[in-house]
């Protein structure tokens, strides 16, 4: 990112989304129990006791992926962010989705205060979502997967380079969703929600 960039009002509403995405991307594999809990420690993030990975190549998996995101989230390419779970066979079972609006136009100072507040909501809803979700089978495996309204050509920096085009069609029929949690402001609209297979 060049320094007019970094000083954009969508430069700034950028890495607090990912900073955010970091935290509640963990939080969810944390609360789907896909590692042992000794997996994570504990830390404070936006003045509440969030977890992080431990495991460095967890943390680093998770860390690249998202700021890969960086560019393409400041310029509005960036539809949707989900944390897909599938089992050994492959098939999807669950699907966390961020789905993101970055106002383009939004030209004021960003209230930082306000956006990490809302943003906040999110992780305690999270926090207390356990009985929104379905416990998984034991060997499952999980991915970030990105959702662009239009190709990115090039990777930009080391991170955006870990983005691969995917063709996987995930669900068979229209999934069940169940919002979680959502906001909306002036220089960005966030809705969490999950998917799952409507059986
Ligand atoms: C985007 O930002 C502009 C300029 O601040 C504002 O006028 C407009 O209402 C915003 N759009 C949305 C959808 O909030």
């Amino acid at each position: 990112m060049n320094r007019r960039e970094n000083h954009a009002p969508q430069g700034e509403t950028t890495w607090i989304v990912i900073e955010f995405l970091e935290v509640a991307i963990t939080a969810i594999v944390f609360l789907k129990g896909v590692y042992p809990s000794g997996a994570f420690e504990r830390r404070r993030y936006l003045n509440m006791v969030v977890q992080r990975a431990r495991h460095p190549q967890l943390r680093y998996y998770i860390h690249a992926a998202v700021s890969g995101l960086a560019p393409y989230l400041g310029q509005g390419m960036v539809e949707r962010v989900a944390v897909v779970f599938f089992s050994a066979d492959n098939v999807p079972l669950e699907k966390f989705v961020f789905k993101l609006a970055m106002n383009q136009s939004y030209d004021s100072k960003v209230e930082q205060m306000d956006l990490e507040s809302s943003l906040r909501s999110f992780l305690v809803k999270l926090s207390v979502s356990n009985s929104l979700t379905k416990d998984l089978p034991q060997d499952i495996r999980w991915e970030i997967t990105g959702y662009f309204k239009s190709l990115p050509t090039g990777g930009t920096n080391k991170e955006a380079e870990l983005w691969i085009p995917t063709d996987t069609e995930l669900w068979q029929q229209p999934p069940l969703i169940t919002p979680i949690r959502s906001m909306s402001s002036e220089s960005l609209c966030l809705q969490l929600y999950l998917e799952h297979p409507s059986l």
